[in-house]
């Protein structure tokens, strides 16, 4: 099983390393860059802002990562996204290439998703991956998480489309 712990400045070279890794910056660096990202990351690990960083392990071994949020800290992309503002975030990514499709980035959201309610008590997601990310739409859908609605989320930083999800409370 996937186990999350608190990613710590230690873990940030690694991620590094992920983000290079062509299956993620695909999808998480398109509109960024990996300096930026890192750069985040250290001041949410020294925190700052309320997004919460972990790093998932498979027996073990660093495999990916994942972060949580509440939307209410984040009201324009909450209005948006049309989320509640007891609904929270999740955003994900197996980076370690020999670990893709084994099943872990499903058992990595499913990790999550008990994270955060663990943190916040049974409180709904609501999740927006590029509706052309197949992978993580599968995901989403194999945690039983339900097809909201398809379309450009004003906020993000590309107008391409986006497929919403949603796991009720
Ligand atoms: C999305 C991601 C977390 C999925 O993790 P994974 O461990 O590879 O996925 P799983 O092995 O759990 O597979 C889940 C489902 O996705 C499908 N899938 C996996 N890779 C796929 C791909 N490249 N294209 C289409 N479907 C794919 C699997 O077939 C499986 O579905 P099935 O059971 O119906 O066959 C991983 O690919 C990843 O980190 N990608 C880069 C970062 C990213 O896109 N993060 C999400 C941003 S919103």
């Amino acid at each position: 099983m996937v186990a999350l712990r608190r990613m710590t400045e230690a873990d940030l070279a690694t991620i590094a390393g992920w983000l290079a890794e062509p299956h993620v910056a695909r999808w998480w660096t398109p509109d960024t860059t990996a300096e930026a990202q890192i750069s985040t990351y250290r001041e949410r690990i020294n925190g700052h802002g309320a997004t919460t960083m972990l790093i998932a392990s498979d027996q073990g071994r660093p495999v990916g990562w994942g972060q949580w949020y509440r939307w209410a800290d984040h009201p324009a992309a909450a209005h948006a996204m049309q989320a509640s503002d007891d609904e929270a975030g999740i955003d994900y990514a197996i980076g370690e290439p020999t670990a893709v499709g084994h099943g872990l980035g499903t058992e990595l959201v499913a990790a999550l998703v008990h994270e955060v309610r663990r943190c916040t008590g049974p409180v709904g997601l609501l999740v927006a991956p590029d509706a052309t990310n197949t992978a993580s739409r599968r995901v989403l859908e194999k945690n039983a998480f339900e097809l909201v609605a398809v379309r450009p989320v004003a906020t993000e930083p590309s107008q391409t489309p986006m497929a919403i999800y949603r796991l009720s409370p």
